[in-house]
């Protein structure tokens, strides 16, 4: 197949984890006889500098043209300042906006090999497989917000149809896994909740009675994230529910490093992206993990571009190097020996090749 993918590395270790999934992307392409043309676009603080703007003119055409956008982290100590009208952050809230992409999903899977890197009991983590499916154009990030001399606020809002869309989204996912939705809110306390709430039990009643929901307040829901994992099959929340509780979920697995994220609408192209950040304290060091962002190809392959096969190879390559017992600093045991992330890179695309 042909496709047009648009790569915004960002900032920090967002161009060295890009590198090491385009070494994959393009191993894909030679074993499978693919073609994918790669286009890069200025994001984040890069495009600041370069281009006067976080998500300028040109990378939002790339991004709206292109088949799927493949994405690595932005911001950065340079462009830090909270007062400043442009941030990093915000063009990276504008592309997720533009490209209409509601729903975030992000995997949680945790590997027995990498039990230790975990800060949870190995009994804990056996069997942990968790999608959650995170709101993600709308909610706080997106509402009004408001600042004067003496005070602040972050207008939080839903509507009826947002919340369908990505309820049904998850209803939907689940049907290809274990049937369970569990949805986060704070009924207790947010009008949103008490809407989103109402809207959850009625669409599954409707929609899918074959699948079993059950509502989980946010606080009660970070508790059991630690003490009962395993039980979660797909979690579907609200953006920064969902912002907090992955980062969370990710010392399941044992490091944000490894998580990829999808972000998805109802047209298939998606924004792909792995859900740590730029990671200022570590970028040029060489040392941060592409594991996120070489499953995000993983994610992008099955979603966007329709080649499943090819995403179960690559997310069988990153299992096999974990196994092999090749770490990057971040999942390395104290003391142990952690290599680069360009080695890291290397030898998935070499076990890529080998099961060929
Ligand atoms: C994420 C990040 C972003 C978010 C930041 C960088 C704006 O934390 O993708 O999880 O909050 O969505
Ligand atoms: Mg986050």
């Amino acid at each position: 197949m042909a496709a047009l993918i648009g790569v915004l590395p960002g900032d920090g270790i967002g161009t060295e984890v890009i590198a090491e999934a385009l070494k994959v992307l393009d191993a894909v392409a030679t074993i499978g006889g693919h073609r994918f043309e790669t286009r890069h676009g200025l994001i984040g603080g890069a495009a600041m500098d370069a281009a006067g703007s976080s998500f300028p003119p040109a990378t939002r055409d790339l991004a709206l043209g292109a088949d799927a956008v493949l994405l690595g982290a932005v911001g950065g100590p340079k462009w830090t300042n909270p007062e400043a009208p442009d941030r990093p952050e915000k063009g990276l809230l504008e592309l997720r906006a533009a490209m209409g992409v509601y729903a975030n999903v992000r995997p949680v899977v945790t590997h027995p090999a990498l039990y230790d890197a975990s800060p949870l009991r190995p009994e804990r983590l056996r069997g942990v497989d968790i999608l959650v499916v995170r709101e993600l154009t709308g909610g706080i990030y997106f509402g009004e917000k408001r600042r004067t001399a003496d005070g602040a606020s972050d207008l939080c809002s839903y509507s009826r149809a947002e919340i369908t869309r990505l309820l049904r989204m998850a209803g939907t996912l689940a049907r290809g896994r274990r049937r369970k939705v569990a949805s986060i809110d704070k009924v207790n306390v947010l009008e949103t909740s008490r809407l989103w709430r109402a809207i959850a039990i009625e669409l599954f009643a409707r929609e899918f009675a074959d699948v079993a929901l059950e509502h989980v307040l946010v606080d009660a829901a970070a508790m059991h994230l630690l003490s009962r994992p395993a039980d979660f099959d797909v979690i579907v929340t609200e953006n920064m529910f969902g912002d907090i509780l992955t980062d969370e979920a990710s010392m399941l697995v044992g490091s944000m490093g490894m998580l990829p994220s999808a972000s998805l609408n109802d047209r298939g192209r998606g924004l792909y992206e792995p859900i740590h950040g730029s990671a200022p304290d570590i970028a040029g060091q060489g040392i941060a993990n592409p594991c996120g962002t070489i499953l995000s190809v993983a994610m992008m392959l099955r979603h966007s571009l329709g080649l499943p096969r090819e995403a179960a190879a690559i997310e069988a390559a990153v299992a096999a190097v974990i196994e092999s017992g090749l770490r990057t600093r971040d999942i390395a045991a104290p003391g142990t020996r952690a290599v680069s992330t360009t080695a890291m890179g290397d030898a998935i695309v070499t076990h890529l090749r080998a099961a060929a």
